[in-house]
């Protein structure tokens, strides 16, 4: 969501807090703003709109706030306040003394700021982060101290954050801390960083150390101390940091989009790497750490995930009932919670996230977590939250995704699930082994395949120009592919804003067939397998009310070519692992279709790549 970044040290604090921004535009970009100390005052700089404007502003008085070696800079994704420049943080005190970023929800924040203005604070914004400003403000000047006036100040906070704060009169010193949105902290030599995620530093150190629930850190040049909210001095757990800076860099393709589509065939190789060695082999998953006489035994499974996640979990549904016959429920997270939700003890729990900071999804499973569920992570950031959360964490391994739309996390999380569905089998014996060793081979071998789709691209490219002018479009599939019409779907509407919906095939006539006319564009996915007859004839009942037909299949059928105008192909499939070759074409036409209409790929309009707010 928001992005934060915090430099002290002795390089021009300006250069590092753009330069971190800039790597976390994608979490959220309606607004940008630093502060910095110059001269013995803080000084803040907020622009609206995109991170250009802040640097604009920036450049115009370069050399004056160059020469502050202490700053902390945010980009903002509106929650409270419109996005302008006066909601933009770092936000300020009556005096200006205190500059405070933050990311996160302070869900108390009416009844802090009645509390406030009485004391005399005049508000400025509509943000709920103004109201810490003046809290922190109004607690130093009682205490005198920055740590202690942060302390306190969270003691009264209810809500999410991530907060850093400086203070004109305690200086060199950023105080940080957080609860329920991420937080680090980057060591230097004799300069600490902090940032709400990785990207923002790893270009400077990859020396860090995580803050957790509740903790407090007064960094300064040379000094770092944690305490906890009951002010007890706190061991520092540095950690390394596993990511080369090189991820951030778009390696001569356009945008990160299309470099992401592009590494997915390395992406399938480093999630099999280790764990399915030979197909003759059994699917080694240490990180599943749930007793193999308890996997036996279970009865039920449930997974929460949002968005693209949750269209992973879909698939994930599909192939462990169809292979371990356990009944699996699949959730949206923001659907599970604040209902009374059944799970218990022997019941797993599977939360699904690239991110790992989604809040539904914690906060989905951290309810399972309570009523006694052993609770399954399937994450690509084993450093996150939601990793902690973890009895068993299946990281993914998709290094850092930076376009909004996920794309390669998404390959990632299906290709765990396959595993995960294959030594679930195997431990429970429940399906034979042949079966799992045809799947197994077509794991290894999937690879190939989707680099002879993107090595075949001029198709879809043309596909995506002829549709380009489309106001709505329709995605059909049935059983395991239906939750690759929903994420093709979704691809679509998210960078290109053409309204795109998924539905499964056998639902067109109840209802949505009503919509179609030679305007609609409806795209089959027609995969070899159980259910190909019975989409081919609810095709033919679309072309019938004269939608224009696309089709994405692996059939050579030159049948094909009657009933569709158009026709994406991809290579032979088995039925149970095609939604991991069928979603790149559609990533691809999702990709053409938003940069012909010239739509900004990698930042689409109102969305953030990870959501830390509920
Ligand atoms: O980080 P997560 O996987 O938990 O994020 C869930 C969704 O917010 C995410 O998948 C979103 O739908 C993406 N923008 C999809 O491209």
């Amino acid at each position: 969501m928001c992005g934060i970044v915090g430099y002290i040290g002795s390089k021009p604090a300006v250069d590092i807090l753009l330069e971190g921004l800039t790597n976390l535009e994608y979490r959220g970009y309606d607004s940008a703003g630093i502060a910095v100390e110059v001269d013995n005052k803080v000084e803040l700089y907020k622009a609206e709109g995109k991170l250009q404007n802040l640097k604009d502003i920036v450049n115009k008085n370069y050399t004056h706030i160059a020469k502050s070696t202490i700053g902390i800079g945010h980009i903002r994704w509106a929650t409270h306040g419109v996005p302008n420049t006066v909601n933009a943080h770092p936000h300020s005190c009556n005096c200006g003394r205190v500059a405070v970023v933050h990311n996160g929800i302070i869900e108390n924040y009416k009844e802090l700021k009645a509390k406030l203005e009485k004391q005399g604070c005049t508000f400025r914004s509509q943000t709920d982060t103004e109201t810490v400003a003046h809290l922190v403000a109004s607690e130093y000047a009682k205490c005198g101290d920055l740590t202690e006036a942060v302390r306190l100040a969270t003691k009264q906070i209810e809500g999410a954050y991530a907060l850093c704060v400086i203070h004109q009169d305690v200086k060199d010193t950023i105080v940080a801390t957080r609860r329920n949105a991420p937080l680090l902290v980057g060591i230097g030599e004799k300069e600490y960083y902090v940032a709400s995620d990785v990207p923002a530093i790893i270009q400077y150190t990859k020396k860090a150390m995580y803050l957790d629930d509740n903790q407090i850190v007064t960094l300064t040049p040379d000094s770092m101390k944690l305490i906890d909210i009951e002010n007890n001095s706190l061991e520092q757990k540095i950690e390394h940091l596993p990511w080369e800076p090189i991820a951030l860099s778009k390696m001569g393709y356009k945008h990160f989009m299309l470099k992401e589509i592009h590494e997915q065939p390395d992406v399938v190789r480093n999630v099999l790497s280790g764990k399915l060695r030979a197909i003759d082999e059994p699917v080694c998953l240490k990180e599943v750490t749930l007793d193999r006489e308890k996997l036996k035994k279970l009865n039920r499974i449930q997974i929460v995930a949002c968005g693209t996640s949750l269209h992973a979990a879909l698939v994930g549904k599909y192939i462990i009932e169809d292979f371990c016959g356990i009944a699996v429920d699949v959730e949206p997270s923001s659907e599970y919670i604040y209902r009374r939700t059944i799970t218990d003890e022997n019941t797993l729990v599977i939360g699904v996230s690239q991110s790992g900071e989604t809040a539904d999804t914690i906060t989905a499973v951290r309810l399972a977590k309570k009523k006694g569920s052993h609770i399954l992570i399937v994450t690509n950031r084993p450093d996150s939250t939601m990793a902690r959360e973890a009895d068993s964490l299946v990281p993914v391994n998709a290094g850092i995704e930076v376009s909004v739309a996920a794309t390669k996390s998404y390959m990632a999380q299906l290709i765990s699930f396959y595993l995960l569905a294959i030594y679930m089998a195997e431990v429970k014996e429940s399906i034979a082994k042949e079966k799992l060793e045809e799947l197994k081979h077509e794991l290894i071998i999937l690879p190939q395949k989707i680099e002879k789709v993107l090595s075949h691209k001029e198709n879809i490219q043309a596909c995506a120009k002829k549709f380009s002018g489309s106001k709505d479009f329709v995605f059909i599939a049935r059983g395991i592919n239906y939750p690759t019409a929903l994420e093709g779907a979704l691809k679509l509407k998210e960078i290109s804003y053409i309204n795109a919906t998924g539905y499964p095939a056998g639902e067109l006539k109840h209802g949505p067939i009503a919509m179609l006319d030679e305007s609609m564009p409806v795209l089959s996915i027609l995969m070899s397998g159980k259910v190909y007859e019975k989409i081919l004839s609810n095709s033919e009942e679309a072309k019938a009310r004269n939608a224009r037909m696309i089709a994405l299949t692996d059939s050579t059928d030159p049948k094909l070519n009657e009933l569709f105008d158009s026709t994406i192909r991809v290579p032979e499939i088995c039925e149970l692992l095609s939604p991991a070759l069928a979603v790149v074409p559609l990533q691809l036409l999702a990709y053409y279709i938003a940069e012909f209409l010239g739509k900004d790929v990698d930042q689409p309009r109102n969305l953030a790549k990870s959501v830390t707010v509920e």
